[in-house]
């Protein structure tokens, strides 16, 4: 129990308390990824109805030697998130940077995927840093006088609203600063069908990976939410371009929560994630405003997945 209890982020439990008492009941997306999350996330990214990870893997493997040519040479790759297992070998690969720097808030998991890739790239410096990459870090010294490439792979950018994708672009642009290139994967519009399927596969996956939020809530905060008064939803929201994951309640509910209580009626629900989908255009101003020009974008032949390179440049007087 108290060994439990000093674990405990105390921003998960402040995120929730705040969360499920807002008019619209709402927990952040990142508290979906704990051990278990992960493990299941990862799960869902080897479904056959979710698209977006093979679909950007295979893209990468017929781009990267374009890419290749765009980028500069000697560079520090600069990941936010800790790398994916696949798709992070295959850019370092095609690029031969100097350093990779994984930025990610779970250090165990940014520990060990940082060994794997150290194995890998005996000749590449990797040196991890354990960051929340939504809020304020510094880089290492070691890179400042690298030319900067970001990787931001998975469409990730997705789960935040454009307002603070915006903020986190520019961020991004301040970290790397003018000069900097970025790599981005974006996941695109397509029809509705195939949107949902992807994020309420018939395996129930998905479902379980959402409703482990409410596990985390109970094992953590010393909640008893009943886990079977919820069931998983995944609704297309049209006029904000984005797939939207609620646990709705299936009946009338009341449970506690650090010993705060909280009722759902049947039918309402609790918005556990948002997963934007962006156009063409949609794809470069969201970049543009973020402070980050489009040079190229290629995109698979079924038109599904966007990776756009950008570049910082300098600020200068629009005519
Ligand atoms: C990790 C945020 C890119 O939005 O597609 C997948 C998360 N949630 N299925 C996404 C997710 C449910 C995923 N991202």
């Amino acid at each position: 129990m108290l060994e439990t209890a000093e674990r405990v982020d105390p921003a998960f439990r402040e995120d929730v308390l705040a969360g499920l008492s807002a008019y619209i009941p709402a927990v952040p997306a990142r508290w979906l990824y704990d051990r278990r999350g992960s493990e299941l996330f990862d799960e869902i990214t080897r479904l056959p109805a979710y698209y977006p990870t093979q679909t950007e893997t295979a893209l990468l493997k017929e781009i990267l030697p374009d890419i290749a040519k765009c980028v500069h040479a000697g560079a520090a790759v600069v990941e936010f998130g800790a790398g994916s297992a696949t798709k992070t070998p295959l850019l370092l690969e095609a690029i031969n940077p100097a350093a990779y720097v994984p930025v990610d808030i779970s250090g165990d998991y940014l520990r060990e995927s940082a060994a794997e890739i150290a194995d890998l790239f005996p000749s590449i410096s990797v040196e991890p840093v354990v960051a929340d990459f939504a809020r304020p870090f510094d880089l290492p010294d070691s890179i400042a006088a690298l030319p900067k490439l970001g990787f931001f792979p998975g469409s990730t950018i997705g789960n935040f609203v454009p307002r603070t994708g915006t903020d986190l672009l520019r961020s991004f642009r301040d970290l790397l600063g003018v000069g900097a290139q970025l790599l981005i994967g974006m996941d695109k519009v397509k029809p509705i069908e195939r949107l949902i399927a992807a994020y309420d596969d018939p395996t129930g996956v998905t479902a379980a990976f959402n409703l482990n939020l409410l596990e985390r809530i109970n094992r953590e905060l010393d909640g008893d939410i009943p886990i079977d008064a919820f069931r998983h939803e995944a609704r297309w929201n049209d006029i904000l371009s984005r797939i939207e994951m609620h646990l709705v309640a299936r009946r009338d509910v009341t449970f506690t929560i650090s010993g705060k209580s909280f009722s759902f009626a049947k039918g309402s629900s609790i918005h556990t994630e948002n997963s934007h989908k962006y156009g063409q255009r949609g794809a470069r101003v969201l970049l543009l405003a973020g402070g980050w020009t489009p040079l190229a974008e290629w995109t698979d032949p079924a038109g599904d997945f966007a990776v756009i390179l950008a570049e910082a440049l300098p600020n200068r007087f629009a005519p």
